[in-house]
């Protein structure tokens, strides 16, 4: 049984179907990624599976329940943990009280609580920011930290809700080539020692073939293929979207 099967799903705004009755089966263990050119629909697909956007039509299923059109937060907590495109960061507030308000939050605690629970969730807290390496800048403010180091406190907010499934949201947009590789040692390395799934979007070649298992490609809302990274990159329609249409000999 995949641990996250998305059936027929569909959104439109206005005249513009951004997801197109879409079909996706996610595997326990895998690592997936979905990609696809600007406005593909894959972060409003990422939206409604974890339930930012409710859907015109279609089912998700995680561990086999039906959490459509469930809230955010509900979703969250039955273990789909999802960053999104654009930071979301408290700039005002330290690296340790970041990942401490994603771990209320995870547990459904206000914010009110926040002087207690920094003594509560020290710990917990702690653990997460070791995790993704960023023990040593507990301390600093969220608003000064290095793009690569914004995106390592991302995934520790992300993972400080204990997810099963993580979805990640183009999680090395605008680092460098070794900030890139970094991160995906890193992703790869905490999906390994948590036993995560991970489905994620990225428009970097070179990160999609290096660490996916499985790739999906949307293109107008619709999947056009689907499967293992050899034959992602042997499919034509892939090739063309990528790499340009093929020569029309009629045009010359
Ligand atoms: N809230 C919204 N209201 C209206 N249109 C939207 C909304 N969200 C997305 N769209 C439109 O839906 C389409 C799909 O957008 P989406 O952001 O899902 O694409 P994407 O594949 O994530 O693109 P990118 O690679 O640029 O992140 C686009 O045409 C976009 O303009
Ligand atoms: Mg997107």
């Amino acid at each position: 049984m995949p641990i996250l099967e998305v059936k027929g799903l569909r959104k439109s705004f206005g005249g513009l179907t951004a997801v197109a009755d879409v079909n996706l089966e996610v595997h326990e263990g895998h690592i997936h990624s979905i990609i696809g050119p600007n406005g593909a629909g894959k972060s409003t697909l990422f939206n409604l599976i974890s339930g930012y956007y409710s859907c015109d039509r279609g089912q998700v299923i995680f561990k086999g329940k039906d959490i459509t059109d469930l809230p955010p937060q509900e979703i969250t907590r039955m273990g789909i943990g999802r960053s999104f495109q654009v930071t979301n960061i408290f700039s005002g507030l330290t690296v340790f009280e970041n990942l401490l308000a994603a771990v209320l939050y995870a547990k459904g605690q206000g914010l009110r609580l926040f002087s207690n629970a920094q003594k509560m969730f020290r710990e917990e807290t702690e653990e997460v920011l070791s995790s993704v390496g960023l023990i040593d800048k507990s301390g600093e403010s969220a608003g000064v930290l290095a793009a690569g180091d914004r995106k390592r406190l991302e995934l520790g907010i992300v993972l400080a809700t204990g997810p099963d499934l993580l979805l990640l949201d183009e999680p090395t947009c605008g680092m460098s080539p070794v900030e890139t590789s970094d991160t995906i040692d890193l992703i790869r390395k905490i999906a390994e020692e948590k036993s995560l799934t991970v489905l994620f979007t990225e428009h970097k070649m070179n990160v999609v073939f290096s660490i996916s298992s499985h790739i999906t490609v949307m293109n107008f809302g619709a999947i056009i293929a689907a499967g293992k990274p050899e034959d992602i990159r042997a499919n034509q329609q892939v090739q063309e979207i990528y790499f340009g249409k093929r020569d029309d000999p009629s045009s010359r």
